[in-house]
């Protein structure tokens, strides 16, 4: 279902930030920001289908996430085990497709088991692609892609001199995944953090002041029009510009 809205773009890519301080600012432990911020993200796959977005990436728990004490980290863990458990049904039943990129290194098995459950039951499916950045980091994520094609040459099967870009973008774990049209991050916060470094080149960055476990349509929406008004060049010249000369 469309809500026939122009521009909507293909593939949004959301850094959720921002739960910690909501729950503070409510008395509350940092957990209940991480619980509420699942709310959040069900609210806006939902909203992502309705508006006919077809890719969302979420960075739910990044390389660096380890640094966090340890029983947040659990929690963290928990979170993402009640969702699969909780949600990948009806997931499924929507048609959704899961993709999962980050790496398995520290994750616990049954954590790795889900994941793939979830890629694996649902990878036939034609609906929204929502892609879970767990235990994600672009660094690592560009070194195993270089490595790869190290390995590659060592072998005598490619040659330094046909290493090309789509070569490096074939060998990341977004392989398949058009680059993000918009990055959204939430809470004020205005960096990368590390995600999705090569796949954001040209993508629109928009940085939305709520607090992640307050998102949902609204935001989202409130995002997509700041986007809908750029004038996206990809280094060459305007659209407009274009059209006229
Ligand atoms: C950043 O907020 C958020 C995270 C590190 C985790 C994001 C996780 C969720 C939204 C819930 C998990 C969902 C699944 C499915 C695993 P922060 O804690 O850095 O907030 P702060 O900057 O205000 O402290």
């Amino acid at each position: 279902m469309s809500d026939a809205i122009p521009y909507i773009p293909d593939h949004v890519a959301i850094i959720m930030d921002g739960n910690g301080r909501w729950a503070s600012q409510r008395g509350l432990p940092r957990f209940e920001g991480h619980r509420r911020g699942v709310d959040a993200l069900r609210r806006t796959i939902t909203a992502a289908e309705e508006l006919g977005i077809r890719f969302l990436t979420v960075y739910s728990f990044s390389s660096e996430n380890w640094r966090r004490p340890v029983a947040e980290i659990a929690e963290l863990m928990g979170l993402l085990r009640r969702f699969i458990r909780n949600d990948l049904a009806d997931l499924h039943a929507r048609n959704v497709r899961i993709r999962v990129i980050g790496v398995d290194d520290g994750l616990s098995a049954d954590i790795v088991a889900l994941l793939d459950e979830a890629e694996k039951l649902t990878s036939s499916n034609t609906g929204l692609t929502f892609v879970v950045a767990f235990n994600y980091g672009s660094r690592r994520e560009i070194a195993d892609a270089v490595r790869s094609l190290a390995a590659d040459v060592a072998t005598g099967r490619l040659q330094p001199s046909a290493i090309t870009e789509d070569m490096i973008a074939g060998r990341l774990s977004t392989s398949g995944i058009p680059d993000p049209d918009l990055i959204i991050r939430t809470s004020g916060e205005q960096r990368l953090s590390n995600f999705l470094l090569w796949q954001a080149s040209y993508s629109e960055l928009v940085f939305s002041p709520v607090l992640w476990p307050d998102f949902g349509r609204d935001a989202l929406l409130e995002a997509i029009d700041a986007y809908r008004v750029r004038d996206r060049r990809f280094g060459g010249l305007s659209a407009a510009i274009g059209r006229s000369r």
